[in-house]
């Protein structure tokens, strides 16, 4: 299926901040409660050793994605365990919701931090979660050149994949938002309203997640981005699929080789 990038409201400057945010809210609901990304903690751990760190800087963080199902598992694993949250439109409530509940590894970034040119104090391994795709192929480049030129791990995931099975799935989002709406935390009478008496929720999250799928890079097309990359010799790249909790997550993964 060819790439295509349709445009997403999330993306649209002059989107509603609290829509956005409802948007990024019920992904993290998602990803909590389905424990979307159970198989990636070993690669997590991989990636800070080779961070030489135990800080990750998880960039386009959005609600929170899946953090508050994975800290659990991390923790016990690497001692020191810090997670900055960053986004060019930070969702401070959901940033703070996460820090209360979640605990001490978590911080977060108040002002906007770009994917394309992250600042260099942020160091750690960096993650990105059902964000590649929100990239055209040149800035998708960019995210992967700037990892290298700082020497910082990246690892990227999607749960979606550019396919007709992963279109039709997508069909049945709106059912997921009707169903789901009255648990999503932080609670706010704007969401009840804006999916079951004006629906706007629903369908501005059915159109984005539409067009995520058209938009999400194949296996391939994220090997042919690694190897376009100047000094990418320096780096090791893993990209594949994994099979993670209910789902299947695609991942591209990067780090300095050893001297
Ligand atoms: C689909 S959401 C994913 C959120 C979260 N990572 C998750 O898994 O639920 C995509 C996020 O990318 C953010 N974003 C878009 N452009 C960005 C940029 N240039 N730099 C950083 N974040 C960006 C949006 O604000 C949004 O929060």
């Amino acid at each position: 299926m060819k790439r295509l990038h349709l445009f997403e409201f999330e993306d649209l400057p002059w989107f509603p901040a609290f829509l956005r945010d409802y948007g990024t809210d019920f992904l993290q609901f998602m990803a909590n409660q389905f424990d979307f990304y159970k198989g990636i903690v070993p690669l997590l751990k991989i990636g800070l050793e080779k961070s030489g760190t135990s800080t990750i800087i998880d960039l386009a963080s959005g609600g929170g994605g899946g953090w508050l199902k994975l800290v659990g598992r991390l923790r016990e694993r690497v001692p020191g365990l810090k997670i900055v949250l960053t986004d060019y439109y930070p969702n401070l409530k959901a940033f703070e919701r996460i820090k209360k509940v979640g605990g001490d590894p978590f911080t977060y970034i108040s002002e906007p931090v770009n994917a394309l040119d992250v600042p260099e104090e942020l160091a750690g391994l960096r993650t990105q979660f059902l964000s590649f795709h929100h990239f055209k192929p040149e800035q998708a480049q960019q995210i992967l050149q700037n990892a290298v030129d700082r020497g910082m791990p990246i690892a990227i995931f999607e749960v979606q994949e550019r396919n007709w099975k992963y279109l039709l799935q997508h069909s049945f989002s709106p059912i997921s938002v009707l169903l789901t709406t009255p648990f999503i935390r932080p609670f706010k009478w704007g969401r009840l309203l804006f999916t079951y008496l004006l629906p706007i929720l629903p369908l501005f999250i059915y159109w984005d997640g539409l067009v995520s799928v058209l938009r999400t890079y194949t296996l391939e097309e994220m090997e042919a981005m690694t190897r376009a990359l100047k000094g990418g010799e320096r780096f090791s790249w893993e990209i594949n699929r994994i099979k993670s909790g209910p789902t299947q997550v695609l991942y591209a993964f990067g780090y300095p080789r050893e001297e």
